[in-house]
C-alpha cells in the first residue's frame, strides 16, 4: 500500500494504525472509503492550516509605529463558486461510494450459512439453524457467507466483529440480519458496542474461521458444548461459560455481582427479608429460572431469567457442576 507507514504500532498481524487486519469480503471496499476520507481530511487541514499560518506571518504588523490598519474585504465570485463546487463534488462521491458498499453489505448472498445470535445480560449465543448445534462462540468455513438473525432477550446490544467491519444493533422484539464472508483463517474477536449495563465490556466472543472440513467436524461433534455422550458436570462447565453465568459468579469463593459457585452447594444463608435458605437443587433451580424470587442478603435483584435459555437437562448438567465446586 501507498502509505506503508501508517502500519507502525499496527493492531495484530496484518492490521495498521487504525484499522485491524481486513479478514472479510466486506473489509477492503470500507478501509478504501475510510482512507480516502482520511487523506482528503488530512489534505485540506494541511492547506487551511498552512495557509493560515502564510496569512498571519504576512499581515502581521510591523511595529514601526504605522497605524494599525485592515484591509477592506470586497466579494470574490470565482472564489466562493470555487470552494462551494469543490466541496460538492466531494460529498457526492463520498456519498455514492458509500452507498455502493452499504447495499453490499445488506444483502445477503444466496448460498449464506444460517446462525441465529441471541443477546443476552452478558453473553453471545449462536444457534447453527440446519443442524441445531448451540454455540457461544461463532465458528465458520472460509470463503463462505454466513448470515446472522440477531436479536436480544432483555436490552439493546450491538454485534461487531472489527476485522470483518460489520456491526448490527441487536434488539429485543425484533430482528436484525447481517451478513459477512472471512477470507482469513484465525479467531477474531467478537465485542458488544452498544452499553448494556454492569458487564457490558466483558460481553465478548469469538469468531472462530476454520477450513470447510474442519468446519463440519465441529458440526458433527456438535460444537463446543459436545453430543449426548458429554458427562453432565463437563456439561455444567461449558455452560457455565457458554452462558454468561461467569460474568456475574466467581469458581474461586469471591463476591462478584451474585454469590460464588464454589461451595454454593448446600450452604446456608440468609435472604434479604430476613428467611434463611439451603442451597439444595431445588433453590439452585428456582434461581437460574425465577432469580428475582429471593434475592440473597448483599446482593442486588440484577439476574436475568435463564427461562427458555436452558432446557431441564442443561440446569441439572449446572447444578450437577456446582456440586464439584467444594
Ligand atoms: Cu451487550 Cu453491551
Amino acid at each position: 500500500m501507498l502509505f506503508d507507514f501508517v502500519k507502525i504500532g499496527a493492531q495484530g498481524d496484518g492490521g495498521t494504525l487504525f484499522l485491524p487486519k481486513q479478514a472479510s469480503t466486506l473489509a477492503a471496499n470500507q478501509d478504501a472509503l475510510f482512507y480516502f476520507i482520511y487523506y482528503l481530511c488530512l489534505f485540506f487541514f494541511v492547506l487551511i492550516v498552512g495557509l493560515m499560518i502564510v496569512f498571519v506571518v504576512k499581515g502581521r504588523h510591523k511595529g514601526d509605529g504605522s497605524p494599525v490598519k485592515t484591509s477592506a474585504v470586497k466579494g470574490n465570485h470565482t472564489l466562493e463558486v470555487v470552494w462551494s463546487v469543490i466541496p460538492g463534488i466531494l460529498m457526492v462521491v463520498i456519498f455514492g461510494w458509500g452507498f455502493k458498499d452499504w447495499v453490499k453489505t445488506v444483502v445477503t448472498p444466496a448460498n449464506a450459512i444460517d446462525v441465529r445470535v441471541t443477546g443476552l445480560k452478558w453473553a453471545w449465543s449462536f444457534d447453527y439453524v440446519a443442524s441445531g448445534v448451540n454455540s457461544n462462540r461463532l465458528v465458520v468455513p472460509q470463503g463462505q457467507p454466513v448470515r446472522l438473525t440477531m436479536s436480544s432477550k432483555d436490552v439493546i446490544h450491538s454485534f461487531y466483529v472489527p476485522a470483518f467491519r460489520v456491526k448490527r444493533d441487536v434488539l429485543p422484539g425484533r430482528y436484525t440480519v447481517m451478513w459477512f464472508e472471512a477470507t482469513e483463517l484465525g479467531e477474531f474477536s467478537v465485542l458488544c458496542t452498544e452499553y448494556c449495563g454492569t458487564s457490558h465490556s466483558g460481553m465478548l466472543s469469538t469468531v472462530k474461521v476454520v477450513p470447510q472440513e474442519e468446519y463440519e467436524q465441529w458440526l458433527a461433534d456438535g460444537g463446543d458444548l459436545g453430543g449426548a455422550g458429554v458427562p453432565p458436570a463437563e456439561l455444567g462447565a461449558k455452560l457455565y461459560e457458554a452462558k454468561g453465568c461467569n460474568a456475574c459468579h466467581s469458581l474461586d469463593g469471591s463476591a462478584k455481582i451474585g454469590p460464588s459457585f464454589k461451595g454454593l452447594y448446600e450452604r446456608n444463608g440468609e435472604f434479604v427479608d430476613g428467611k434463611s435458605y439451603v442451597a439444595d437443587d431445588t433453590y439452585i433451580r428456582q434461581s437460574i429460572l425465577e432469580p428475582q424470587a429471593h434475592i440473597v442478603k448483599g446482593y442486588q435483584p440484577v439476574m436475568p431469567s435463564y427461562q427458555g435459555q436452558l432446557n431441564d437437562k442443561q440446569i441439572a448438567a449446572i447444578i450437577d457442576y456446582i456440586k464439584t465446586l467444594k
